[in-house]
């Protein structure tokens, strides 16, 4: 375990804001992590749990105590021809999991190759991309009762997912630590290539695991600035769902809006088009800009502070609703 104080964030937000936190703890397996569970100093102050900082927005120096999970082994639970089940460390970086599931030829995550990002944060914000979400392949997920020190292991649909959502980022925000998470993966061929231009980057190749990751890492890395030269956290919006009176009523408006049905009832609306119809697209302020490549990523363009780009956000939600009266909601959580 390590235990450091007045420690800098820097590192651990890809924002690059630059914040510290009065204590840092890392530890490395459960029962390090039951130890702090069950420490009457560390339950007197204020707690947050952190992966990897991908999709956090730090406003000012935090006041109390930023964990950190390295818990980072891999067991195989079960087995057979068509599929294996994997319990996974939560401090396990998302990539380098994906990599070995597509290294031992386990489908069901290729899609969601490059996202930054750790295991157990994977498990609280339902990442999803090109067509797939985690929630497909997670069966459990193993968690910490922070304030009963008591593990759970809960169903996949206890965790109650939905688009970039899930219980532990509502009725349980803040009441679980996450040790493990629980994987079903296949054995079998049965790939996803119809979203975006996935099919068409693929079109002449062979089509396996290793060539759809390679595909989807070229993707996002046309796409995504990489945090290490700008700081960004993916996308800062979520797409809006939108009934489908509203959206009937806006295709007569704006013919070519893009959209992609969820129900009979809804549908999903790229919050990246609406932005870059409020010409926004590139826009800069100060040390902050809309990305010019992709106008849901919200940049650092140096030096930051988390009110510029909280500023910026309010501002491009304000245009969005102005001109098509439709609310889009930061995916990337505040940290006040
Ligand atoms: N678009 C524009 N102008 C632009 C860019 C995009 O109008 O400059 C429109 C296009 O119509 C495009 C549509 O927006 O077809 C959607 O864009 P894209 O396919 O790039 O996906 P997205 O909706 O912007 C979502 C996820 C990404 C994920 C991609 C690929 C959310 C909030 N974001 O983005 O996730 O990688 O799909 O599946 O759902 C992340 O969460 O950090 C993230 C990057």
């Amino acid at each position: 375990m390590e235990i450091k104080e007045n420690f800098s964030l820097l590192s651990h937000n890809t924002f690059g804001i630059d914040v510290s936190t009065r204590w840092f703890i890392s530890y490395d397996n459960e029962d390090e992590l039951k130890k702090v569970l069950s420490d009457e100093y560390f339950l007197s102050q204020s707690v947050f749990h952190i992966g990897e900082g991908s999709n956090l927005l730090f406003f000012s120096d935090y006041e109390g105590i930023i964990l950190h999970s390295k818990i980072q082994d891999m067991e195989i639970l079960e087995e057979n021809s068509e599929s294996v089940t994997v319990k996974v460390g939560a401090g396990t970086s998302w990539d380098t999991w994906v990599e070995y599931a597509v290294s031992k030829s386990w489908g069901g995550m290729e899609n969601l190759s490059g996202i930054p990002g750790e295991v157990g944060a994977s498990a609280v914000q339902n990442i999803g991309a090109y067509g797939c979400e985690v929630k497909d392949v997670i069966t459990e997920v193993e968690a910490y009762d922070i304030q009963t020190g008591e593990k759970q292991i809960f169903s996949c649909e206890e965790c109650k997912y939905s688009y970039r959502e899930s219980i532990f980022k509502k009725n349980w925000k803040g009441k679980y630590i996450i040790t493990h998470v629980i994987f079903r993966l296949s054995k079998k061929t049965a790939y996803n290539l119809e979203y975006g231009n996935l099919k068409e980057m693929l079109s002449g190749c062979e089509i396996n695991l290793r060539t759809i990751r390679n595909a989807v890492i070229s993707i996002r890395e046309s796409k995504l600035p990489d945090p290490k030269k700008m700081g960004n956290a993916g996308s800062f919006f979520m797409n809006p769902m939108v009934k489908k009176s509203q959206y009937d009523e806006l295709k007569k408006k704006y013919p070519s809006i893009p959209s992609f049905t969820v129900s009979d009832n809804y549908e999903k609306i790229p919050a990246a088009w609406l932005i870059d119809q409020c010409g926004l697209k590139g826009f800069q302020s100060g040390n902050v800009a809309v990305h010019d490549k992709q106008p849901l990523v919200l940049v650092n363009k140096g030096g930051a502070v988390g009110e510029e780009i909280f500023s910026l956000a309010q501002m491009v939600q304000k245009e969005v609703k102005e001109k098509f009266g439709i609310e889009i909601v930061p995916e990337v959580t505040y940290v006040l």
